[in-house]
């Protein structure tokens, strides 16, 4: 009932043209329509890569987004703008934008509003670290992390938003963690909308695992009745192998 959605996440690669040769591989292939497939791209690939999936069931997103529409924000990006580039999904709360620069659940939670408020899909992050697993506070965490995200989003808004479990110890580390573990914090986040809005509300809401997902381990993920889908860095930076983690969700 809920359409699975693996997305890519970048990162901090891949230039314009990196991009668009990997899509061209992307584009060889027909991917399964049961599947949303998404790239999150650095934004100077954007542009070019939203032009060339025009046509294609290939969504494009950011990696952040400022909650402002403009203003003297130096460095920083819009929704307005991304809507103008042809961008329709944003990582909002990344781990590591949220160890390296400052990210907090306040701003995650305005970032989420103008997200939903300018018609984007926020792809909201949410996971413990290594100590906070070790102190038995995963539940704890992702709950006040989620709670804290949606804060003032409507139910019609909260279907609309794409909740990635990622705990951190998992990301970038070949150390995934077990699909019952997942499965576990993912039914847990359901639940935890479920108490904030309504158990239909809750039925409706994408929950995607993210940490160490690659072609080989993605199936036992997928299997799992509360995981929707994939967050995922490394093994989305190779077309075949990307191509895979899609087909293996259909
Ligand atoms: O956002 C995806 C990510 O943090 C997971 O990275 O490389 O472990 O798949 P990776």
């Amino acid at each position: 009932m809920r359409t699975p959605v693996i997305a890519g996440n970048w990162k901090m690669h891949k230039t314009a043209a990196e991009a668009l040769s990997f899509v061209d591989e992307v584009k060889r292939t027909t991917l399964p329509a049961d599947v949303e497939a998404v790239l999150c791209a650095p934004y100077l690939a954007l542009p070019a890569l939203a032009e060339a999936t025009q046509g294609t069931d290939i969504g494009i997103g950011a990696q952040n987004v400022h909650w402002e529409e403009q203003g003297a924000y130096t460095g920083e990006v819009s929704v307005p703008m991304l809507k103008a580039a042809g961008v329709q999904y944003v990582i909002i709360g990344h781990s590591e934008r949220r160890a390296y620069f400052a990210e907090t659940d306040e701003t995650v939670n305005k970032k989420t509003r103008a997200a939903l408020d300018g018609g984007l899909t926020p792809i909201v992050c949410v996971g413990e670290t290594l100590a906070e697993r070790e102190a038995d506070k995963t539940k704890e965490v992702v709950q006040t992390q989620v709670k804290a995200a949606c804060a003032g989003l409507s139910s019609a808004e909260m279907k609309r938003t794409i909740i990635a479990y990622e705990p951190v110890w998992a990301i970038g580390t070949g150390k995934a963690s077990t699909a019952a573990d997942a499965e576990e914090v993912c039914a847990f986040i359901r639940k935890t909308v479920a108490d904030l809005y309504d158990q239909q509300v809750a039925n409706e809401v994408r929950i995607q695992y993210g940490g160490s997902v690659k072609p080989e381990n993605i199936r036992s993920f997928m299997a799992e009745p509360n995981i929707d889908g994939a967050l995922v860095g490394g093994a989305a930076l190779k077309a075949d192998s990307f191509i895979q983690l899609v087909q293996a969700a259909s």
